[in-house]
C-alpha cells in the first residue's frame, strides 16, 4: 500500500446556468456560470483513493458497485492528474477509488458535480497536485468545477483553446452570506430525462435563443449577480436567479426537437413562488430548476419557516419527521404551528393539495468546499484494497 486519502465534496446549484459547449472534448462552455455550494452536512460525496503496487488495474466503485473506469471522462481526469503529479511518480502502481453519496442518486440532484469534484480533489491530494484543480474537475463534468470551492463560485468560460483559463473562481466564501438557505423540493417523477450532456449539445446546435443568451444576456447577468452577492442584495439575486432558470428552460423548449425538464409540479411551484412574492410585496424566495423537475429554492433565513409552511400546505407529507430533511429538526414544530401574516393568509389555505407530488423536502445552507477526512473514515479496507 503506497498511500490512501479520503475526501468529501459538495453539490452546487447554478443560479446562472451553464448550457452548451464550444469544445466537447475539453468541456469548454459557451457561457460563464455561477452557483451556490450546498452544505455537506446535508449533501455530499465521500471518496477514498488508494494507490498500491499490488493492484493489477485502476478500479472504481460508486455506491458499492464496481463501474467501468475506462470511460473517456475518467481516463481524462486520471491522465491530467498523473501529468501534474509530484508524488507517486517513480513507482509502478494502480489506484482503487471508492465513492459514496449521502443522498440518493435517484433524487436527481447534481451527483456528477460532487462526484467528479471529489474524485479530482482526492486524487490531487494523493498525487500531490498543486495549483488550480477546477480545470481537471471540469473535464470530468463541466458543473463539477464549481464544486471545488465553497460559498458562491463562478466558472469563467475563458478564451484559450486549450481550456487553461476556463476555471472556477470563488466569488464569496460561505461565511460572506450566512443567511442564505436552500430548500430543495424533490419532485416525484419517473420519467427518464435527456442527459445534460446531450441536451446542451442539441440546444447549442438548434435553439435560436442561444446566440443572444451567450453574447449579451449571460455576461450582463454574471456582472449583476456577482454585485448582488457582494452586496447581499437578495432582491436582485432572486430576480436574476429566476430569470436565468426561466430562460434556460425556454432554451430547452426552443431546441429542436424540444426538451422539457419541468413537469406540472415544477410549474405549480413556479406559480406559487411568484404569487407568494407578489403578495408579500418583495422577493421572499427564488426558484431555480436544473435538467430535471426538482425545484431549488434560494431564500434568506428569515423566510425559511414561512416558506416551508407554505410548501407543506400545498404539498402535504404524512410524516414531517421523514418528509422534511434538514439538519435543523426544530423547524418541524415551527412549520406545524406557523401563523402567516394577514396579507398572505389565503395562500396558506389552498383549495386543492398535492400529497404525492413531492418525495421529500431538503433544507440546507450555503457551505464550504471539499474537505480532507481522517484515515479512519476510509471507504477502502487496507488489507484487501476493496470497498469496506
Ligand atoms: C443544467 O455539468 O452535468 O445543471 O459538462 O456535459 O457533464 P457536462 O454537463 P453538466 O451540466 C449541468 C447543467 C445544469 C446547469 C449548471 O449546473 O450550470
Amino acid at each position: 500500500m503506497l498511500s490512501s486519502i479520503t475526501c468529501t465534496a459538495p453539490v452546487n446549484i447554478a443560479t446562472i446556468k451553464y448550457w452548451g459547449k464550444r469544445d466537447e472534448k475539453l468541456i469548454l462552455p459557451l457561457n460563464s456560470s455561477l452557483s451556490g455550494t450546498l452544505h455537506q452536512d446535508d449533501l455530499k460525496t465521500t471518496t477514498t483513493a488508494v494507490a498500491s503496487e499490488n493492484f493489477t488495474e485502476d478500479a472504481i466503485w460508486l455506491n458499492g458497485k464496481k463501474e467501468d473506469i475506462n470511460t473517456t471522462r475518467y481516463q481524462n481526469v486520471l491522465r491530467m492528474i498523473r501529468s501534474r503529479a509530484t508524488k507517486l511518480m517513480d513507482k509502478k502502481h494502480f489506484v482503487h477509488i471508492c465513492s459514496i453519496n449521502n443522498f440518493p442518486t435517484a433524487a436527481g440532484l447534481a451527483s456528477s458535480a460532487s462526484g467528479y469534484a471529489c474524485l479530482v480533489y482526492v486524487l490531487a491530494q494523493l498525487y500531490g497536485v498543486s495549483g488550480d484543480i477546477s480545470a481537471i474537475a471540469r473535464i470530468g463534468s463541466g458543473s463539477a468545477c464549481r464544486s471545488v470551492y465553497g460559498g458562491f463560485v463562478k466558472w469563467e468560460m475563458g478564451a484559450e483553446s486549450d481550456g487553461s483559463d476556463s476555471i472556477a473562481v470563488q466569488v464569496a466564501p460561505e461565511t460572506h452570506w450566512p443567511e442564505m438557505n436552500i430548500i430543495v423540493l424533490v419532485v416525484n417523477d419517473k420519467k427518464k430525462e435527456t442527459s445534460s450532456t446531450d441536451g446542451m449539445q442539441r440546444s447549442a446546435a438548434t435553439s435560436p435563443m442561444m446566440k443572444e443568451r451567450c453574447a449579451t444576456i449571460v455576461p450582463q447577468r454574471m456582472r449583476d449577480i456577482e454585485a448582488a452577492i457582494q452586496a447581499r442584495d437578495f432582491q436582485t439575486f432572486g430576480d436574476i436567479t429566476m430569470k436565468d432558470s426561466d430562460d434556460f428552460h425556454e432554451v430547452c423548449a426552443t431546441t429542436d426537437p424540444a426538451i422539457y425538464y419541468l413537469n406540472d409540479t415544477s410549474r405549480y411551484i413556479m406559480n406559487l413562488v411568484h404569487k407568494y412574492n407578489k403578495m408579500s410585496g418583495k422577493i421572499k424566495c427564488a426558484y431555480t430548476f436544473d435538467a430535471g423537475p426538482n425545484a431549488c429554492i434560494y431564500l434568506p433565513e428569515e423566510n425559511v419557516v414561512e416558506a416551508l409552511a407554505l410548501f407543506t400546505k400545498h404539498f402535504p407529507g404524512s410524516d414531517l419527521s421523514t418528509y422534511y430533511r434538514g439538519s435543523d429538526k426544530s423547524n418541524i414544530e415551527k412549520i406545524e404551528h406557523y401563523q402567516p401574516p394577514k396579507n398572505i393568509q389565503t395562500l396558506f389555505a389552498p383549495e386543492v393539495t398535492f400529497a404525492d407530488s413531492l418525495k421529500y423536502i431538503l433544507h440546507t445552507k450555503i457551505g464550504p468546499g471539499p474537505q480532507i477526512l481522517d484515515e479512519s473514515e476510509s471507504l477502502i479496507d487496507k488489507s484487501t484494497g476493496l470497498p469496506k
